[in-house]
């Protein structure tokens, strides 16, 4: 075996970081499910945080308040043996289609530039590292999160390519899209994303960087198992 795995082979991560619609979230859960590893959706957490804040009319530059928010987060992923999206629960109730809404992953961008945000969802994420080993999606997973994984993937895809998944997804689901809308709205939350003074996105040291413009989930998913194989 691989001397770089087997010197952490207790619970082995792969992080996979990138900018929304880049395809990390279908491509992460897809290697979870090859691999039969846990996943854990980070982008969910600081949507869950910013929904509450939203429904307690909070501004979300409150940073004490929101910290408290994503602290006290009663949250719980129903995760299925496919590659569906967990169930998530908020309080006992399923929130998904809410914290999907572009409003909640624009609030999500907002309250995630808050350091006290962060540092309190920090070891809940470290708490999915389990066996057999995890996929960790989000931004921040390979910088900060988990800064030793054996394998971190950075996944991007130009900002047109992005918004058209955007908007194609939006109108199979029957709901109202505008693209040139949307094209703004992603470079107005990567601009934040990538600037922020805390855990801004960036390839983590030693990622390997993927785009996935022109490739198909499969290839891409192909490609990342490829990587995580040499290293086995
Ligand atoms: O990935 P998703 O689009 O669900 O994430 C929503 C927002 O949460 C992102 O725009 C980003 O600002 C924030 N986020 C983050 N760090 C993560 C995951 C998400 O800052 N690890």
């Amino acid at each position: 075996m691989n001397k770089r795995v087997d010197e952490s082979v207790v619970m082995p991560v792969i992080t996979i970081d990138g900018p929304s619609g880049s395809g990390k979230g279908t491509v992460s859960r897809l290697i979870a499910h090859q691999l039969g590893w846990h996943f854990l959706d980070s982008g969910a957490l600081y949507r869950l945080v910013a929904l509450v804040a939203l429904r307690r009319q909070l501004e979300l530059s409150k940073e004490a308040e929101i910290a408290l928010i994503a602290r006290e987060l009663d949250v719980e992923f129903k995760v299925n043996s496919s590659v569906e999206e967990a169930r998530i629960l908020l309080e006992g109730t399923p929130v998904r289609d809410e914290i999907r809404s572009e409003q909640c992953g624009n609030a999500a961008s907002k309250v995630a530039v808050l350091p006290a945000v962060r540092e309190a969802l920090l070891q809940r994420q470290r708490d999915f590292r389990r066996l057999p080993g995890l996929v960790a999606d989000g931004r921040d997973m390979g910088s900060v999160v988990f800064p030793r994984a054996e394998l971190k993937i950075f996944l991007d895809a130009s900002a047109e390519e992005r918004a058209q998944r955007r908007y194609k997804q939006l109108k199979e689901k029957g709901m109202n899209a505008n693209l040139a809308a949307l094209l703004e709205e992603i470079q107005v939350r990567d601009a934040r994303d990538r600037n922020r003074s805390v855990a801004p996105l960036v390839p983590a040291d030693g990622a390997i960087l993927v785009d996935s413009t022109t490739q198909g989930i499969d290839e891409v998913v192909a490609g990342i198992l490829e990587e995580w194989s040499k290293l086995t």
